[in-house]
């Protein structure tokens, strides 16, 4: 047996999160220290993309989220951000036909039509293939950002007052997550950001609420099968409180179903 199945073996798989975010971070780095274009960094970037998503779908990890281009990445040099755009177009040509023999299902998340056209149909084909997909949850964030998604729940719940639909009392945590590009999809377990850095970058601010934050020097072109067993141990050895106290937590995991939600009621 090798290294990165003896570290599987360490993996609890009935604790395993539900929904990954990641931020990748680092490829212009990874690419700067090799001498190379920042572009072949972001290439470099689409191979741990590919191994990161077959691992969360043999693990049976149900939503993987990725953050691919972020609103303020448009201020990028055009040469970088054309480059990207033609990446990301070819990689969901190229993988779709693996994505859907791994039954994994594309989402879009973010202001879709601002990119180029083309890229938007590669990335149109590539949902409407994998549209009947059961297994693995892949949300591409492309044009996204958290204050963007904030602003437009806003508006959107703002035209629903105006046109009573709905009283500004009966506005609640659920009716601003039902308008966000993630309604439906339960918030994310964990967060991971490789890179370096300390932030979150204006990425899934609402939904990140309670998730456990995760990061690592580790480039993302570097971020391995392995790196990624490192995060997932690394959460599953966090005890998640969802502000109650250890106490109340360690109850209710030794001698009741955790009813996270009816105890958070009581407080
Ligand atoms: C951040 O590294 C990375 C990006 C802005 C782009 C990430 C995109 C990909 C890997 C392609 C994804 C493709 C699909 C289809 C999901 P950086 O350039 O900020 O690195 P640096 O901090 O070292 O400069």
């Amino acid at each position: 047996m090798n290294d990165k199945n003896n570290k599987i073996d360490l993996l609890d798989m009935t604790r395993l999160p539900e929904h990954v975010a990641i931020i990748m971070d680092g490829n212009g780095r990874w690419a700067r220290r090799r001498a190379m274009m920042r572009s072949e960094g972001h290439a470099e970037g689409v191979n741990s993309v590919n191994r990161i998503t077959r691992l969360s779908s043999d693990l049976g990890i149900k939503y993987l989220t990725l953050y691919a281009f972020s609103t303020e990445n448009w201020k990028r040099p055009q040469t970088e951000v054309d480059a990207l755009m033609h990446l990301i177009g070819w990689t969901i040509r190229k993988e779709t036909p693996d994505l859907v023999k791994n039954n994994v299902k594309i989402h879009l998340l973010g202001e879709i039509d601002r990119l180029p056209e083309s890229v938007r149909a590669d990335l149109e084909a590539g949902r409407h293939a994998t549209a009947g997909c059961t297994g693995l949850n892949l949300m591409i964030c492309l044009s996204y950002s958290s204050r963007w998604e904030l602003t437009n729940a806003a508006r959107k719940i703002a035209e629903k007052v105006k046109n009573s639909e709905l009283a500004p009392s009966q506005i609640t945590e659920e009716t601003i997550a039902s308008e966000l590009s993630t309604s439906g999809i339960p918030d994310p377990d964990l967060l991971i950001r490789t890179g370096g850095e300390h932030r979150i970058s204006n990425f899934l601010l609402w939904q990140c609420a309670y998730s456990e934050l995760y990061f690592t020097p580790v480039l993302w072109p570097d971020f391995d099968n392995e790196a990624f067993i490192d995060a997932l141990i690394d959460f599953q050895n966090r005890e998640r409180r969802f502000g109650m106290t250890s106490d109340q937590v360690s109850v209710g995991d030794k001698t009741e179903p955790t009813d996270i939600d009816s105890t958070l009621a009581q407080i």
